[in-house]
Parts: C-alpha cells; sequence; structure tokens
C-alpha cells in the first residue's frame, strides 16, 4: 500500500488522515505547531468534527498513524505527500500563501536527501497557476531536482464540508486530480483506487489550472445559489402568503437547478465560502475580468444577518434593554467552527442596539468567548439562554433546537417571540401561539397594529364582563368590545360590537384611555381605545353558545384575558377607590 503523509494538521488534513489509516494506509501527519501534534498523539483532536476522534483513535491503536514536527521524517517515510495547510485571506481578500511555500520549501528539502521517486499534491485551496509557478520552483530550487524526473506534482482538490467531513471523505461526489504530468496522476488515481476499493467515485484528470478552478468555481457557485435564495427569501417576507421554503422546493424539483443549497437562513459562514470568493474576485480583476456575480453573492451575504436584527425588532419593537438570545454560535451545525459565523454580526449588532444577550451553542462556547469576552452571556443549555428573555433568535440549526416546542417557548420566556433564521420550525404550529418571524416567510400582515375597542359598562358600582369561550379569550373573561373594522368608526363598532354580545345597547359617553398592549394578542400588536358606555336599552343575554355576560362587584372581578385587567384596575382606582374610602 502507498504510504502517505499530510503537511498540515487542520480539519482538511487530519480528516483525511485518520480516514486513510483507518482504511489500513500508513500515514504520517505532519504540523509545525508542536502542542498541536502532541494533542494528537495523545488522541485528541484540535477541533471538534464527528468520527474524527473514533477514527484518531484507531489509527494510533493499530500503529498506522502518528505526528511529528519534523518535516524530513514525514516525507522520508512516504511515497505521497499532501499539501493541506491553511490559505488565509489577507486584510484586503487576497490569498496569503505563506503557509505553501513553507511546505514546499520544507519537501523540497527532505527530497534533497531523498533517493526515491516522491509525489507532492497540493489540496490546500490555490489560485489558478500557484502550483505550476510557486509551488513547482520552490520544490524545485529546494530538492535541487526536476519535476517531472525525480518527483511528481498534483493539484488534488478537497470538497469536504465541515459537520460530514468524514462521510465526504468516504463518499465523495467526484475526485478531480489535477496532473504535472502523466506519472503522477497515474500515482495518485492509483492510491485513489486502493483507498475506494472497486467503488472509486467518479474521476477527472486534467491540468494543474483546471483543478484549481473547479475548486474556486465549484465554491462559488455553492455560495451564489445559497445567496441567491436568500435574496429570493427577502422578497417573500414582504409578500403575505409568500414562503421560501416552497419557492425552493419548487425550483429544486428542476433537474437543471437541483435541491441542494437552497436552504434559506441568515447567510452563509466559515471559513471558505468568503476568502475564496474574495480571493477569485481580486484574480478577476489582475486578470482584467469582471465577476459580477462574486460580487453580488457577497454582497448579499453580507447583509443576509442583519435580516435577523430587523425581524426581532419588527415582532419585539427597540432592543434597549431587552433580553435577547442566541441560539446557536458555530457557522454550521456540528462544528465548534465560528470562523466567519453568522452569529458574530448578530451578537454584534444586538449589543450595538443596546439589548441584553445570552448565547448558547452546544460546541462553540469556548471559542465564542475568545470572541464576545464578557459582553455577553453564556448560558450552559437552551433553557437557561431562553429564560426570562424577551426574544430568541435561531442563529444555527443545531438539532437540539428543532425539539423545542412554542409551549417550551411560552413557559420560559418573558415575552414568548421567536425569530427563525434558519427555517427549523413549522411556521404554522408557532405563527398562532406566540409572536414569530421566519426567515423568508411573508407574514408582514401581522405585524399591522390592530384597533380595538372595548367598553367599561357600569351599573349599581358593578362592571360588565363576557366571557368566550375560543381561543385566545378560553376561559378568561374579558371587556365587551371587538376589533375596529376598517369601514366603521371606532364608535360604531363599539356600539355593534356590545350590542352583539350582551344585547344591550350602549353609548360611550367618557374616553377612558388609549393602550397599547402588546399581551393582547400574541401575533398583533394591538392598540386598545376604552370608553365608558351608559346603557341605553335592551336586556342583558348572551350572544351565541359560547359567550357568558355577567356584572360583577368590584370586589369580585375575576381573572381578565390580556391586559383588560390592567385597564380595569386603573379605571376603578380613578373611578371607584376615592368614593369607596369615604
Ligand atoms: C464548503 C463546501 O461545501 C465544501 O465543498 C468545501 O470543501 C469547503 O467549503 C472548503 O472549501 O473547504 P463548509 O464551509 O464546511 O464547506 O460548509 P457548507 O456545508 O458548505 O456550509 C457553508 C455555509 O453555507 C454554512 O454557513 C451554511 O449554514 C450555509 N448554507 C449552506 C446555507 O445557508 N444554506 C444552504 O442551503 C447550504
Amino acid at each position: 500500500m502507498i504510504a502517505v503523509s499530510y503537511f498540515g494538521l487542520g480539519h482538511v488534513g487530519l480528516t483525511s488522515a485518520v480516514c486513510l489509516a483507518y482504511r489500513g494506509f500508513k500515514v504520517i501527519g505532519f504540523d509545525v505547531d508542536l502542542s498541536k501534534v502532541e494533542t494528537i498523539n495523545a488522541g485528541k483532536p484540535p477541533f471538534y468534527e464527528p468520527k474524527v476522534e473514533e477514527l484518531l483513535s484507531v489509527g494510533l491503536n493499530r500503529g498506522l498513524f502518528h505526528c511529528t514536527v519534523d518535516p524530513t521524517e514525514a516525507v522520508q517515510n512516504s511515497d505521497v505527500t499532501f499539501i493541506t495547510v491553511g490559505t488565509p485571506s489577507d486584510p484586503e481578500g487576497n490569498i496569503n500563501l505563506d503557509q505553501v511555500k513553507e511546505s514546499a520549501k520544507q519537501i523540497g528539502k527532505a527530497l534533497k536527501v531523498k533517493s526515491k521517486y516522491h509525489l507532492v499534491v497540493v489540496r490546500s485551496t490555490v489560485l489558478p497557476g500557484t502550483t505550476e509557478n510557486i509551488v513547482k520552483p520552490l520544490i524545485e530550487e529546494y530538492s535541487e531536482k526536476k519535476c517531472g524526473n525525480e518527483f511528481g506534482l498534483c493539484f488534488n482538490p478537497e470538497f469536504l464540508r465541515e459537520g460530514s467531513a468524514v462521510n465526504d471523505v468516504f463518499n465523495p461526489d467526484r475526485i478531480i486530480i489535477g496532473e504535472f504530468d502523466r506519472q503522477s496522476g497515474d500515482i495518485l488515481e492509483k492510491l485513489y483506487i486502493e483507498f475506494y476499493a472497486g467503488d472509486v467515485p467518479p474521476t477527472i484528470r486534467t491540468n494543474l489550472v483546471n483543478a484549481e478552478l473547479i475548486k474556486y468555481a465549484n465554491n462559488a457557485f455553492l455560495a451564489m445559489k445559497v445567496s441567491f435564495i436568500n435574496m429570493i427569501a427577502n422578497l417573500c417576507q414582504k409578500l403575505p402568503g409568500a414562503d421560501v421554503e416552497i419557492v425552493a422546493k419548487g425550483i429544486g424539483l428542476d433537474k437543471r437547478i437541483g435541491p441542494h443549497f437552497l436552504k434559506a437562513g441568515a447567510g452563509w459562514g466559515g471559513s471558505c465560502f468568503r476568502k475564496d470568493l474574495e480571493a477569485l474576485l481580486n484574480f478577476g480583476l489582475k486578470n482584467n475580468v469582471e465577476l459580477p456575480l462574486i460580487e453580488a453573492t457577497l454582497k448579499v451575504n453580507a447583509i443576509q444577518p442583519f435580516r435577523l436584527i430587523d425581524m426581532t425588532k419588527e415582532i419585539i419593537g427597540n432592543l434597549r434593554g431587552r433580553k435577547v438570545s442566541v441560539l446557536g454560535l458555530a457557522f454550521k451545525p456540528e462544528t465548534d467552527d465560528m470562523r466567519d459565523a453568522v452569529s458574530i454580526k448578530v451578537v454584534k449588532k444586538l449589543l450595538d442596539e443596546g439589548a441584553k444577550v445570552s448565547v448558547y451553542d452546544p460546541k462553540a462556547l469556548e471559542n465564542a468567548k475568545k470572541i464576545f469576552g464578557n459582553q455577553v452571556e453564556y448560558a450552559k443549555s437552551i433553557e437557561e439562554c431562553i429564560a426570562g428573555s424577551e426574544c430568541a433568535i435561531i442563529v444555527t440549526e443545531w438539532d437540539e433546537f428543532r425539539k423545542l416546542t412554542p409551549d417550551i417557548y411560552i413557559k420560559l420566556m418573558r415575552i414568548p417571540a421567536v425569530v427563525d433564521g434558519r427555517r427549523i420550525y413549522n411556521v404554522e404550529d408557532f405563527v398562532t401561539k406566540l409572536r414569530f418571524a421566519a426567515v423568508g416567510y411573508g407574514q408582514m400582515k401581522y405585524y399591522n397594529p390592530a384597533l380595538a375597542v372595548n367598553a367599561i359598562i357600569c351599573s349599581d358600582g358593578r362592571v360588565l364582563l363576557v366571557k368566550r369561550n375560543i381561543e385566545p379569550f378560553k376561559g378568561l373573561w374579558s371587556l365587551p368590545g371587538g376589533f375596529v373594522e376598517h369601514d366603521e368608526t371606532v364608535e360604531e363598532t363599539l356600539v355593534r360590537e356590545v350590542e352583539e354580545e350582551t344585547g344591550l345597547k350602549v353609548k360611550p359617553h367618557r374616553l377612558v384611555g388609549v393602550f397599547s398592549s402588546p399581551l393582547r394578542s400574541p401575533i398583533k400588536q394591538v392598540i386598545t381605545i376604552c370608553y365608558e358606555c351608559t346603557i341605553l336599552s335592551g336586556e342583558l343575554r348572551a350572544c351565541g353558545e359560547n359567550t357568558e355576560v355577567k356584572f360583577f362587584a368590584l370586589d369580585d372581578i375575576p381573572q381578565l384575558a390580556f391586559d383588560h385587567g390592567k385597564i380595569l384596575r386603573d379605571y376603578i382606582s380613578a373611578t371607584f377607590d376615592e368614593e369607596r374610602k369615604e
């Protein structure tokens, strides 16, 4: 079997290495970071990625995998070296090749003292031309050997997704081999034939530059798909009844479009997309080629996280002094990675707006502490995070958040309000029970304030109340009245509603007050106008099977619906308290 070494033990390097060792390959990992090497050799991956810890311990126990800080040891004891170091961006969005160059030099030096042929495979994402024009000359210079004769060279892009990287190594859609020459490609293909043992994924063999461009085009297209559906989501939100989930399903069934990567949300994050798109954009500029779709993809994504803040304000109003809970911090589920995570923008904006922020994430809390310091409260559980809060925002779609029902939110929160930034909840279920907004769900109609009018009817020092046994009033007494119809005046509505509910014809004679009553209905902002009324005529009777009407003595007023209790208490103390004292 071919022996393999990896230069760079980040997500891609370590995950691939332990998968190869698991399939019986002899694998050596090299990294310049001694503490990382020691941690890995002790069986602990330096990041969270499902299954990696398990596979690492298999590799270590079978003696098939170990790590070193000695590059020569790694090259000497392998036939193929993968370069899997980071290619971060500089502040202008250009790709920083320092680690790739350093690896090429180290490999070159090691090859100088190696007699056997060796294959070098660049797997870090690098711009078209880099393998040929930067990596190759450096290896040649430091090894004093000629590429093609004494060593081979390939570019072999990776398409691993964090959170499912192990599965992606074992089941890739395809393998792309960019080869300097035939011999180099043959060796790499042989390695994959051995690894996939009879079930080799579709393989494309091409030159270096195509393979390098495939990686960028691939990430750019994926990011563009997500930005596209987020753009449509923003439009849906302005159209009552529109739902991006249905639109995405509809277009996804067109085979030319496909169903994947059409999940609207708070925007894409992670270590790759923005870095790669910015690098590609700059690369285009240097080559005098405009790439307007890449520009638009970045632009849509830069503002998408702030949609969650707008939605929060739409359902709970001003954020100053309000307690807001952020559920999910990692850039996607099943990782602790917060690089370029949407949550960073969301939390910072909430803090700017004066909100008190509590955060929870099953895996990313430690990384979050490095970013937010003591500006937020770190909760140890979902319950702790949302307790007493006035709005919960779903920023990352961890499975444990899906289990939360409206009742749990209602029970724990001060104001049950949820912004679903990842479309994990059944909209119908939530929208009727609490204040709710979801990305791409057009429910603007619920935010239109409704105008209600209520009557306080007094007779012999008693007050008339109504019980309607329908949701959301069920079992509770309230003041007679209802929502103002748009072709009526407030007083017309009042007279009509009171007569329909109680059989009494009344006359409003004194305005008691105008109240903003957010708790009157969980899905509408309600303004209530309240009048004291006198009875003109009619006989008290309940109208409809589900209604009761009754006069109550001031001291016996039962539990009232919503904030009618406050209206009534204020009215009674202003009108009767003095009298009663006398
Ligand atoms: C991405 C690519 O998917 C990999 O193929 C590639 O190898 C990798 O970048 C890389 O260049 O190294 P990754 O960033 O780990 O992988 O994660 P993705 O699953 O692609 O998710 C990226 C972001 O897009 C996440 O924030 C995710 O929440 C978001 N996303 C994804 C959506 O908002 N909607 C979707 O439909 C899909």
